[in-house]
């Protein structure tokens, strides 16, 4: 299926969804997970960094390791696949709807409204345990990680962890969108991890894949489009490319 076709399903559908993995970002700077060279589960364990279990383990290092990262996604800046994206909802509003398994907050800072966050904010913490009176009360005591002074509750990365579940409405608003689209653009994700994965395949209209490797998606789609984020989407969103 050519480019030119998968423009004329972009023109012709009602409801987009595009669910978007780490691939959408590389263009930005943004190491995606599964690179055999560059992915961070390449050259970091998940296990030791990316559970509860780990974090309890080791609260330092899991909270300095999300640090480093939350610090370099604060210095890229949205790619022009995000761009095409967001200039697309706000010429088209309420058209497409934007689920992604990335914590970067790239897609809302190039404008998108509405995205729907499925593993949560790097950008953000949380408490680990639920919050005493004494933890809301005053501001964390600074460290790594920060802590309330008074039972040393620890705050932890906003994001979601192998094991966790995904935040409830969010998932439930992101199954909504699947279920209604008429075409869901499915950008750079391996598409293993799941339920995200889940939502392409739950696609009530066409599915497309955008990405230059094969994923695990592929089979399920009615095309698949070899090229990145940021050269397939301007030309696939953009009215008069
Ligand atoms: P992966 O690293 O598994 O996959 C990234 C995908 O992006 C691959 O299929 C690449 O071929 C593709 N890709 C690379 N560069 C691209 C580009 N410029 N444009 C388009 N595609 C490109 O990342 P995800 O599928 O997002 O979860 O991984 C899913 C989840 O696994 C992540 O959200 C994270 C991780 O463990 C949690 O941390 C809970």
């Amino acid at each position: 299926m050519t480019l030119a076709t998968v423009r004329g399903w972009v023109r012709d559908a009602s409801r987009i969804a595009l669910l978007s993995g780490a691939g959408m970002s590389a263009e930005s700077g943004v190491p995606t997970f599964r690179d055999a060279q560059t992915g961070l589960w390449a050259r970091f364990r998940p296990e030791d960094l990316a559970t509860e279990d780990a974090f309890r383990a080791n609260p330092a290092n899991v909270w300095d390791w999300y640090a480093m990262r939350r610090e370099m996604v604060a210095k890229v800046a949205p790619n022009a696949g995000h761009a095409a994206v967001a200039a697309f909802q706000q010429r088209h509003p309420g058209r497409l709807t934007v689920v992604t398994q990335n914590v970067d907050g790239l897609h809302q800072r190039a404008g998108s409204p509405g995205v729907l966050p499925l593993h949560g904010s790097i950008l953000e913490d949380k408490w680990l345990d639920a919050p005493r009176p004494c933890c809301i009360a005053q501001p964390p005591v600074e460290g790594h990680p920060p802590r309330c002074a008074v039972c040393g509750n620890l705050r932890r990365p906003a994001v979601v962890w192998f094991g966790e579940m995904l935040p409830v409405a969010v998932l439930a608003a992101a199954e909504a969108a699947a279920h209604a689209c008429d075409l869901m653009l499915v950008v750079g994700t391996s598409g293993v991890v799941h339920p995200a994965a889940g939502l392409a395949r739950a696609a009530a209209g066409r599915m497309v894949v955008l990405n230059p490797e094969p994923s695990d998606l592929d089979d399920a789609a009615q095309a698949v489009l070899r090229g990145t984020a940021a050269t397939l989407l301007p030309q696939l969103l953009d009215d008069n490319p």
